[in-house]
């Protein structure tokens, strides 16, 4: 009939894929159930399981696969270089995840993973077992469907949630062999349910942890009290100071070297479709609180915060006790924004508390990790390839924007190997990440694996291969 069109035939890997979609699914499952938790000593054998497991998924794609090691636990690292005039792809991701806790707030057992209204549901789901492993599936359909159409090396580690304190060294080592056009990530979130997104930009992280010690034990604070400094108190005056009574963060320095928001990213990001009463609302508040001047997305993606992210002091326990704590404990985070350097804060915030300590209170300061922030231009061909590719896979083109958390790799990546990084995340933040229930909607994770595989195709300039289809439906 005239003026339509016949359907595009499915490409030999939407064919693949959606023969698979059960299968990859249950190989989702299996990696879930192991608790790779980097923070706690007690799974360092199952963070190297897990390494070990998703070795063999990335030689099932034709990779040939080393487990390295580190000082902490094992980063995976795996190539297929199928033909040097085609470009060379690097994916990273991470396999450790976040502690469990609070067990008890988990409907369902945290490394049972458990299907429920379209949902799987397990620590990892999405951050970030689901997302990476929807490349390496990607990887494994172009190879059962034929080979790579690229050259693709893949960086997994598993020290991620607690700094990526190693990976930086085994970049540097092994920069030659790493080297690629561009990097790949998905450890972000799509900006909404439906509206999948392009992150360009990422915040970076200084974290620090404060122990005040007083007296050598425990005092009775009716014997003692009066006559000597409290850490407890202390604690509470130090960390009040680092905020003036505005929010603004009041270290000496801090804002220095904050690049500002051009008017013209200021008029993109309003434009995106944003219902900030409905972002408070869903996170249990009428109302919020910040830098003003900012909008929300503003406030959390684009300017720095410092907030303490847990505290410690005295008895805690039931009923009262009349006790001068000997030792104060908190855990501090910064969030950074582009010209910050991580380094440097760190030394202010030391410096700041140190010159505010009463007389009889002693300060260990200790410097977890660090990493600057980012922001990419949006206009290159890589993104362009990356667009091509969500729309093939979620049916829907993205949007682009920035996120407030931070993924120390990609600032490493680029200065170590040049490259820009497209941080293409399949999930929502909705999804409870870091939180109890964490899940990945089955959907997205099946439409990422569409997109990724199609990103593939679009970065070997095989655009029909993009048309990968949408084997997980409507997100
Ligand atoms: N996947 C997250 C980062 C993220 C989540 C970015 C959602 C954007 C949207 C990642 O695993 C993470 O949590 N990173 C840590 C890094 C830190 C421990 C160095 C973070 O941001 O707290
Ligand atoms: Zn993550």
């Amino acid at each position: 009939m005239p003026g339509m069109t016949a359907a595009p035939p499915a490409s030999p890997i939407t064919a693949e894929l959606l023969g698979r979609r059960d299968d990859n699914l249950a190989r989702l499952k299996e990696w879930l159930r192991i608790p790779s938790v980097s923070a706690q000593s007690d799974h360092a054998g199952d963070c190297r399981t897990a390494a070990d497991w998703v070795a063999g998924q990335m030689r099932d794609a034709g990779l040939t696969v080393e487990i390295v090691e580190t000082a902490g636990h094992p980063i995976v690292y795996g190539e297929a270089l199928v033909d040097p005039a085609k470009p060379t792809v690097l994916l990273y991701g991470h396999y450790d995840v976040q502690p469990p806790e609070p067990l008890d707030l988990w409907t369902t057992p945290a490394f049972e993973p458990t299907e429920r209204e379209g949902a799987l549901y397990a620590r990892g789901a999405t951050d970030d077992k689901g997302q990476v492993l929807t490349h390496v599936l990607a990887a494994q359909a172009w190879h059962a469907a034929g080979g790579l159409p690229v050259n693709v090396k893949m960086v997994i580690e598993g020290e991620e949630e607690v700094g990526s304190n190693n990976l930086e060294p085994f970049l540097r080592e092994h920069a030659d062999r790493l080297a690629c056009d561009v990097a790949v990530i998905s450890d972000t979130s799509q900006f909404a349910r439906g509206t999948p997104a392009i992150t360009y930009g990422l915040r970076g992280i200084l974290a620090c942890e404060v122990q005040l010690t007083g007296p050598r034990r425990d005092l009775h604070s009716g014997v003692f009290g009066g006559s000597v400094a409290n850490p407890a108190n202390v604690i509470a005056r130090l960390v009040a100071s680092l905020h003036d009574d505005d929010g603004r963060v009041a270290i000496e320095g801090f804002y220095d070297d904050v690049e500002a928001l051009s008017d013209d990213e200021r008029e993109r990001l309003a434009a995106l479709p944003f219902d900030e009463a409905a972002y408070y609302r869903a996170i249990g508040l009428e109302e919020g609180f910040g830098e003003s001047g900012y909008s929300a997305n503003e406030q959390r993606w684009a300017r720095p915060t410092c907030d303490v992210n847990g505290m410690l002091s005295g008895y805690t326990g039931e009923g009262p006790k009349t006790i001068v704590p000997s030792k104060a404990m908190a855990k501090i985070t910064c969030r950074l924004v582009p010209g910050q350097r991580w380094d440097i804060l760190t030394d202010a915030i030391e410096r700041h508390l140190r010159e505010r300590l009463p007389p009889g209170i002693t300060m260990e300061f200790r410097r977890d990790h660090g990493a600057n922030a980012i922001v990419f231009a949006t206009d290159s061909p890589y993104m362009a390839a990356a667009r091509a590719a969500i729309a093939a896979g979620f049916g829907t083109e993205p949007v682009f924007i920035r996120e407030g958390g931070s993924i120390p790799v990609v600032a490493t990546l680029e200065d170590v190997l040049g490259v820009e990084t497209l941080l293409l995340g399949w999930g929502q933040n909705t999804d409870n990440l870091h939180a109890p229930d964490e899940h990945f909607s089955i959907d997205d994770f099946h439409n990422g694996t569409a997109a990724a595989a199609a990103l593939l195709g679009e970065l070997a300039g095989e655009s029909d291969a993009s048309a990968a289809g949408r084997p997980g439906g409507d997100s």
